[in-house]
């Protein structure tokens, strides 16, 4: 999957309260390698500012809100996450950042693979340039 997307996990409504899940290579379209959170931002503050050269990962808003705002080198997409039942597919090449948290907001990030920095592309216009 080479474009971002929305992907909806499956819900299990009930009284007791909803259950969603996720399955590495079968709800998301890779294999899970690592998750982080991103919790505690302070208003106004802004996470990220860089691409990966081959990771994927999936992006839910386990509470709160945020936006995740991808460019390709040519256009941006923004996309405002905020139900903890779906999250953002982000293919490798995609410069994004992610704003606009709200208080108490938090985000899990799962990977397709382990920390690297030489994954990184930290400056714009070299991110374009590989484009
Ligand atoms: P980074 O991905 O640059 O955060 P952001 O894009 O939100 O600014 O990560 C910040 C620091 O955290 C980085 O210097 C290394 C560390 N880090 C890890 O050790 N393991 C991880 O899985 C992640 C995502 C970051």
């Amino acid at each position: 999957m080479k474009e971002p997307k929305i992907i909806e996990l499956p819900k299990l409504f009930d009284d007791r309260g909803n259950l969603s899940y996720l399955e590495s290579e079968v709800h998301i379209p890779f294999k899970i390698e690592r998750s982080y959170l991103i919790y505690d931002v302070p208003g106004g503050e802004i996470r990220g500012g860089h691409a990966y050269k081959t990771l994927r990962e999936f992006i839910i808003a386990l509470s709160g809100s945020f936006d995740v705002v991808l460019h390709d080198g040519l256009k941006e997409v923004k996309f405002h996450l905020n139900r903890s039942y779906y999250g953002l597919y982000v293919p490798e090449m995609y410069w994004r950042h992610m704003d606009n948290f709200s208080t108490n907001s938090c985000a899990l990030i799962i990977a397709s693979a382990g920390y690297l920095e030489t994954e990184y592309i930290r400056d714009f216009e070299l991110f374009k340039n590989c484009r």
